[in-house]
């Protein structure tokens, strides 16, 4: 309970001994009176000198030891759970008194530490994203009792359970059975899984499937109230889409693109009704990752804006809302991380030193651990230039499915570097002519990384695509697992200082040229000794 801050209820907490007695519904006078009838005249014992609870665990290091390494996962980069666990062993190894002093030091560490500033800053942006300037709260919003899913691939099957999980009914387009059956069976998996681990039980997952109608025919989506597309990602397919569903969507029926990169006003354009266009961009696993950008075309309305972000609630996500360009929010400001990984390997730093810089500041993965999991071939997809990733995949190396990708792969999928993939950046380098300059400091890594990403969100918040700073940090926090306790890119920033930022990226600019030209806007905080998440 107390490394995962997750609340329990009344009842749960008499059975942990937490509290003494739970009064029944509506008797709090009567029962409290009469338990404190019952103790009158017993002998009062402190908590501070009972025992009872703590002595099982004394002398057993190895219960402290396990603890640790069966959460060291999800305990990564985070103070408070290892100062909870040093606490608890204070608590079972001295005296009263010295335990409880131990535990105020170490609180104390925790409460002025960065981590914590930035896990407080978190938690209240998380809440922020809603307030829209020019979408007051009181504008009407629009009921959503049904949902239509075009698309039944990766991303259409989890937009459909977040719907499904809430009670909505969906209706799921596909354009062959194939493909129909294709997706609803992953869904059912999906579903069956979570009931296999005690997450659902049998008649949940029934409840569920029974809710999502699957069909071919576009035509059955005239009577839902919000229709998401999720088809390929190629404009010509979503305009033709659109202008169909315009012909069949009844009056009043929001009409949302998951798209990742395209212009929302060109998709919007392709119907007579632009005001009931927007975006709704759920990011990979969509039934699992938290962020949903809310993206605001340029004739959207503020009730389909509204009803989109209070739908985001309902659907337990958090809606960040963007207004149109390339990439959105989250998409834009990565991609630059990956864009320098691309080229700073071919300066020197291998592949595995760039994953572990990254992993080390806090992400799950890094760059190209990540390629070679989605997969080289979707990743490099749509680029038209040679590149690394497009060099491998013409070996058939296609990243953990097939013959490894920048790192080979035994049969346990376990990652160890790749004299295949090392020469194939060697040569590339030598194609592009770039020099290896040897390694690099983890250091040096990171801020070539995501110094860039800090640049982008500046110009995010010039361009007006974003309300604020702090949504910008919502976004890769929850949309890219940014680690929280670093606050996301913004909070992050203003941590290391604008002007060191500002420094850095002028010494890259004089290196590299202009991509790294500093955002008017840092270069301004900057020179003001101004942040972007501290008012
Ligand atoms: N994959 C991701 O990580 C991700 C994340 C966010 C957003 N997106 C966006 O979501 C959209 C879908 O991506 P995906 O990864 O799910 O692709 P996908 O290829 O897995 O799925 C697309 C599905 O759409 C179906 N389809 C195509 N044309 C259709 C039509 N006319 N009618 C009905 N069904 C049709 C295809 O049969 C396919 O099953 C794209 O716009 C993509 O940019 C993808």
């Amino acid at each position: 309970m107390m490394v995962s801050g997750s609340p329990i209820g009344a009842a749960r907490a008499v059975e942990l001994g937490i509290v003494d007695r739970l009064a029944g519904e509506g008797r709090l006078r009567e029962d409290a009176t009469a338990f404190a009838r019952s103790i009158v005249g017993q002998p009062v014992v402190l908590v501070r000198d009972r025992q009872d609870r703590v002595d099982p665990y004394r002398g057993k290091p190895e219960l402290f030891a396990e603890f640790r390494k069966k959460n060291a996962r999800a305990f990564r980069g985070f103070k408070a759970p290892e100062n909870i666990v040093r606490a608890i062993e204070a608590a079972v190894a001295l005296p009263f008194d010295q335990g409880i002093a131990r535990e105020r030091a170490l609180f104390e560490e925790l409460e002025s530490s960065i981590e914590s500033q930035a896990q407080r800053y978190a938690f209240f942006a998380e809440r922020n994203t809603s307030k829209i300037p020019d979408v007051p709260p009181a504008t009407r919003t629009l009921e959503v009792n049904t949902v239509g899913v075009i698309g039944a691939g990766t991303m259409g099957g989890g937009i459909a359970m977040n719907f499904l999980n809430a009670g909505i009914p969906v209706t799921l387009v596909e354009m062959s059975q194939e493909a129909l059956d294709r997706g609803v069976g992953v869904i059912r998996r999906n579903y069956e899984n979570s009931a296999k681990r005690g997450r659902l039980t049998e008649a949940q997952v029934d409840q569920r499937l029974a809710l999502i109608r699957p069909t071919l025919d576009l035509t059955a989506l005239a009577e839902v109230d919000l229709v998401i597309e999720a088809v390929f990602e190629e404009m010509a397919v979503k305009k033709e889409i659109f202008a169909r569903l315009d012909g069949i969507a009844k009056p009043g029926a929001i009409l949302a693109s998951n798209t990742s990169f395209l212009d929302l006003d060109e998709i919007a354009a392709a119907t007579s009704r632009p005001e009931w266009v927007i975006g709704m961009h759920f990011f990979s696993p969509a039934n699992v990752m938290r962020l949903l950008e809310v993206v605001r075309g340029r004739m959207t309305s503020n009730e389909v804006i509204a009803t989109a972000m209070k739908l985001a609630k309902r659907i337990d996500k958090v809606p960040v809302l963007s207004r149109v360009c390339w990439g959105f929010i989250a998409n834009r400001i990565m991609v630059q991380r990956d864009r320098q990984a691309d080229v700073l390997v071919l300066e020197g730093p291998t592949p595995q030193e760039i994953d572990r810089a990254i992993y080390d500041y806090g992400f799950a993965m890094g760059p190209f651990q990540m390629i070679d999991l989605v997969g080289l071939d979707v990743i490099n997809r749509e680029v038209k230039e040679r590149t690394v990733a497009g060099d491998l995949v013409k070996l058939d190396r296609l990243g953990q499915k097939k013959n490894g990708g920048y790192y080979d792969y035994d049969d346990n999928r376990k990652a160890t570097p790749s004299p295949v993939a090392a020469e194939i950046i060697a040569e590339f380098a030598r194609f592009k002519g770039v020099e290896s300059k040897g390694a690099q400091t983890p250091d040096e890594i990171v801020c070539r990384l995501l110094y860039p990403v800090v640049n982008e969100g500046a110009k995010l918040l010039e361009e007006g695509i974003a309300l604020r700073a702090s949504d910008i940090d919502m976004a890769a926090i929850l949309g890219y697992n940014w680690p929280v306790y670093t606050g996301g890119p913004m909070f992050w920033a203003d941590m290391v200082g604008l002007s060191q930022i500002v420094a850095k990226l002028k010494w890259y600019e004089a290196q590299f040229g202009e991509r790294f030209k500093p955002a008017a806007l840092l270069e301004k905080l900057a020179a003001e000794g101004g942040s972007f998440t501290r008012n």
